[in-house]
């Protein structure tokens, strides 16, 4: 049997990843604040913004179900801060965003690590992005939380060599987040206009195309060779 545990699986990415890998001899479990009815796998409602409980529910159940002949910790959820300068940005906005996109996912990591311990094939999968390698003006926190999880992500990789570690860039996906993207307030945030423009310039993959490319890079046998990736090269 082998597991995947995919975070943000309530909508976006996340989802799709969690639709297509419901699939017999996979235990899957999403984790969201909502769940998402149509999903046929083991959904947790938790707040990743809270992340210590969050790390012990997972840390308490990986104890105690265990045998498994492969483990996948997928971290995907991110929360994207309302797009604007740092200096105008709200407090605990910016900080829910800085703890649901990396410090949950390195404390869901910890436990991941220390109790698959065994597993004969383990992967860790952080969900980055092309901005977490490309500063952007407006997003300076989601900028940071990405560039964050590509650096654990080699630390990770140096430390637990026997573990695949990834930090993959996915594209640009027809999400919320893109609408959240696009209908912020251009004077607030001067790319507001190129989100519109991908839009309808039809430049956006589909969540159920970016996760089935996502699914194909993490089978790969050199899956963890290239730390940093990004799915439009792979
Ligand atoms: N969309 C893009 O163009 C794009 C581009 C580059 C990278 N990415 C990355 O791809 C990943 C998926 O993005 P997406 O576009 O699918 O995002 P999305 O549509 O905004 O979905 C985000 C997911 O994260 C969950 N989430 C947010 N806050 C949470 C919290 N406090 N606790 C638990 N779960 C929480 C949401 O569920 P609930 O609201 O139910 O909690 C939702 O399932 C993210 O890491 C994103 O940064 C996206």
């Amino acid at each position: 049997m082998h597991l995947y545990i995919v975070t943000g699986s309530s909508r976006g990415l996340g989802a799709a990843l969690v639709k297509q890998l419901a699939q017999p001899g996979h235990a899957v479990i999403g984790i969201a604040r909502r769940l998402n009815p149509a999903l046929k796998a083991e959904q947790w409602t938790l707040d990743l913004a809270d992340p210590v409980p969050a790390a012990e529910r997972l840390q308490a159940w990986l104890h105690t179900n265990t045998g498994w002949d492969s483990a996948t910790l997928i971290n995907n959820a991110a929360l994207l801060s309302a797009p604007g300068p740092l200096a105008a940005s709200d407090l605990a906005d910016l900080s829910a965003a800085l703890r649901v996109g990396l410090e949950a996912p390195t404390l869901l990591s910890r436990v991941f690590l220390a109790e698959t311990a065994g597993v004969p094939t383990r992967r860790i999968l952080n969900i980055s992005s092309g901005l977490g390698r490309r500063a952007m003006a407006g997003s300076a926190a989601y900028c940071a939380v990405k560039a964050g999880l590509d650096h654990l992500s080699r630390a990770l990789a140096r430390e637990a060599p026997d573990v695949g570690v990834v930090s993959l860039a996915p594209g640009v996906i027809d999400t919320d987040m893109q609408v959240a993207l696009r209908g912020a307030d251009p004077a607030r945030f001067p790319e507001q206009a190129r989100f519109q423009g991908l839009k309808d310039g039809g430049q956006l993959q589909t969540a159920e195309a970016t996760a089935a490319a996502v699914l194909r890079y993490l089978q790969r046998a050199d899956f963890g060779q290239n730390v940093i990736a990004d799915i439009r090269e792979a």
